[in-house]
């Protein structure tokens, strides 16, 4: 059987548009300037993939906002039907403040296959990497979850690094890591690269665990379907209403959401291209006549890892393409 199309090394490009756009507002403080960038750089590269693609996991309905959003139909509209899911940008504040660990990603699996969290803006969630895959259980406590991936990992409790999203709702997740001195790594946002650095072999990150965005749950499903660690995630309504709508809508909050819950099929992409200096991604160089990126591309069915560092013409660039990549002397560049 000869191989079939790898839909990610076409994703690539929309990923590194959106890191190349959203990096021009490293900094500046603007986290929609980040975000408006991205989401149009993006939405024009995967417009040009031949697919017939639906964007399941977006960022909410359509309103006023520059959004890529639930239920927007992206590509030329031919073969293959596909889920997509996106973040433009994940660390929209990362970016504007100039912190690390920001990316771009977009994972794309067979039509009807991706979880659709729909109202649930958050899960709480649990992530690892291949060798500790089959320790976690995100039922049991963090105490036992930690010793359990201690056990795999063939190391102590003092040895395990989890990285945990700063949140006021995390205080007794810390608590309780602490307590048995396992190391945490407490980051200001970006889940996605989180849990993505527990997959990574010598990151020095062994787990991921709280509550962070249903949306990038889906994401990392999709990336860890490729890199073959293992994630579970439960809904994590925020009050009453979130719960009654659940109960309206049939979704079961108790139930534990799998990898193969959160994205079914086998036939996975996914591409991520570095916004701000990270520990798995460069950041985006700018050089005044070239930029520079680095992308991790995956597909789940051949298990293929590929990094991708793109050195981009800006002047060519400019002279072929409706994005202008070139320094620009206004905010309404991308726009
Ligand atoms: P955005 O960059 O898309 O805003 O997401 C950043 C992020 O930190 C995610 O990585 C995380 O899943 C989510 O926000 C957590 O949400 P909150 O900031 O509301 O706790």
């Amino acid at each position: 059987m000869s191989p079939d199309r790898n839909l990610a090394l076409e994703m690539v490009r929309a990923t590194e548009a959106a890191a190349m756009a959203a990096g021009r507002w490293m900094g500046r403080g603007d986290k929609n300037g980040v975000d408006g960038a991205a989401v149009n750089a993006m939405r024009f590269m995967l417009n040009t993939v031949e697919m017939d693609g639906v964007i399941v996991i977006g960022e909410g309905e359509k309103d006023e906002a520059p959004m890529l959003f639930n239920g927007e139909k992206l590509g030329r509209g031919e073969e293959p039907k596909v889920d997509i899911a996106v973040d433009p940008i994940d660390g929209t504040r990362l970016t504007a403040y100039g912190l690390p660990n920001a990316v771009s990603v977009v994972a794309f699996a067979e039509r009807g296959t991706m979880y659709n969290p729909q109202h649930i803006f958050y899960m709480d969630k649990i992530a690892t990497g291949p060798y500790a895959a089959h320790a976690i259980n995100i039922e049991a406590s963090p105490t036992d979850n930690i010793r359990a991936v201690a056990r795999a990992l063939r190391k102590s409790v003092e040895d395990v690094t989890v990285v945990v999203l700063d949140r006021p709702r995390h205080e007794e997740l810390i608590k309780e890591i602490r307590s048995i001195h396992a190391r945490i790594r407490l980051i200001p946002d970006g889940d996605v690269a989180g849990a993505l650095s527990t997959c990574k072999p010598n990151s020095g990150i062994d787990l991921l665990m709280g509550v962070g965005g249903s949306p990038e749950a889906i994401i990392t499903a999709c990336a860890i379907k490729c890199i073959g660690g293992n994630m579970q995630c439960k809904l994590w309504p925020r009050n009453d209403e979130d719960r009654e709508k659940c109960k309206e809508k049939g979704m079961d909050v108790n139930k534990v959401l799998h990898l193969n819950d959160l994205v079914k099929s086998e036939n996975v992409f996914f591409a991520a291209t570095g916004v701000t200096d990270g520990d798995w991604l460069r950041g985006v160089r700018y050089m005044g006549d070239g930029i520079e990126t680095s992308s991790l591309v995956m597909r789940a069915k051949s298990g293929t890892l590929r990094y991708i560092n793109a050195v981009h013409n800006v002047q060519k660039l400019d002279e072929i393409s409706s994005i202008k990549y070139g320094a620009h002397q206004n905010d309404a560049y991308f726009l």
